[in-house]
């Protein structure tokens, strides 16, 4: 067991890492149970495969839990969905020192956030990530949000959960895909500011993928230190050390909307290809080696994960896709911020990279 503090200046909070924590989940949910009630958030894939376990878990601890199950998949995170949820926990008689749990991916998490966040200005809030996704990113740091006709995330707040609980062992039911996608936010860590993680994830890929439990505890423990780490330092992503969290997010955004922010292409494939392509964009531009560009193609390619446009299923000319770009919630004064790199572990940001040349560079890289 690993405990990770989240330094964040009035709300602190702990996440425990344990393979096995599902199965006695009680000891921790207990002592925040109002009266021995918890009021969780699943979908119906977590509702079949690790719900039955939790439910038992908490029963054995006194507590009785009442559920409510969203669809699985990216749609639940609607206006019509949340207004179904934020209805449910008022039916409740929900109340401030209730703890609302997330027991999910990363849209469970992102929609019981933000109704924690607004359901009687703001109610308690854990989050129990079941990918690996979540475990690694979503599940820490406060970002909560419903997609809009407008686009992704576009309406959410910071609330910070108050315990983050990971057990690697639910990975074991995820679906491959899932997995390898959610290993591009690993490998992302790395990248940013850490080029040791880099290499560790070099040398153990294939124990993470052949399903070694200390190897993928590791991976999720150096991922939510660096994450901790990040967010400590800048919650609200006001200074621009957060945002180099948003490594391979912009190229990814917009393969993202090309493929419809659909089942084509999921999130972490998109941040993959966006990663290897604000590589490949740097070492075109003279800041890192190519050298660089093709080690984190090689890793991520290993993982399955796309590492060109056409893997991506997106061979579109590159005026279309910085078209998207201009949509990105990151852009003010009309100007686009980009994370770019002068090596593994030398992430930047920066406010001087013209779309017309991005545009001509994926042109480029339509042809690979
Ligand atoms: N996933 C990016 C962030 O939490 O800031």
């Amino acid at each position: 067991m690993t405990i990770v503090k989240v330094d964040i200046q009035g709300n602190p909070y702990d996440i425990h890492v344990e393979e096995g924590i599902l199965g006695h989940a009680g000891e921790y949910l207990h002592p925040v149970a109002n009266n021995g009630r918890l009021l969780v958030i699943t979908d119906s894939n977590v509702e079949q495969h690790v719900w039955p376990k939790f439910q038992d878990a908490l029963s054995k601890a006194g507590v009785s839990p009442a559920l409510f199950t969203l669809p699985a998949g990216e749609q639940a995170k609607s206006w019509q969905h949340l207004e179904a949820l934020t209805d449910w926990l008022l039916g409740k008689h929900v109340e401030r020192s209730d703890h609302i749990v997330a027991l999910g991916g990363g849209v469970v998490g992102d929609i019981a956030g933000f109704a924690a966040h607004i359901v009687k200005r703001g109610c308690r809030f854990i989050q129990i990530p079941t990918t690996l996704l979540a475990q690694v990113d979503s599940s820490v740091g406060g970002k909560t949000a419903i997609n809009t006709s407008a686009g992704k995330n576009l309406v959410g707040a910071f609330h910070q959960p108050s315990m983050v609980l990971i057990d690697p062992a639910a990975l074991e039911t995820l679906p491959a895909r899932e997995l390898s996608a959610g290993f591009a936010e690993v490998v992302k860590y790395g990248l940013i500011d850490d080029p040791d993680f880099f290499l560790w994830c070099e040398e153990n890929i294939q124990r993470f993928f052949g399903g070694d439990m200390d190897a993928r505890e590791e991976a999720i423990v150096r991922s939510v230190t660096a994450k901790a780490r990040i967010v400590a330092a800048d919650e609200k992503e006001l200074t621009g050390k957060r945002a180099l969290l948003n490594l391979g997010h912009t190229f990814g955004h917009a393969l993202e909307a090309e493929t419809g922010f659909s089942n084509k292409l999921l999130h972490g494939e998109a941040v993959a290809c966006g990663m290897v392509l604000a590589f490949r964009y740097s070492a075109r531009m003279g800041l890192c080696d190519e050298g660089d560009a093709e080690r984190v193609a090689s890793l991520l390619g290993g993982a399955g994960l796309p590492v060109t446009l056409s893997d991506a299923g997106c061979s579109v000319d590159g005026k279309r896709l910085t078209e998207h770009m201009k949509h990105d919630k990151k852009r003010s004064g009309g100007q686009l911020p980009f994370l770019l790199a002068r090596g593994i572990g030398k992430t930047f940001l920066s406010n001087d990279v013209e779309l017309a040349d991005v545009a001509a560079f994926l042109d480029e890289e339509g042809t690979r």
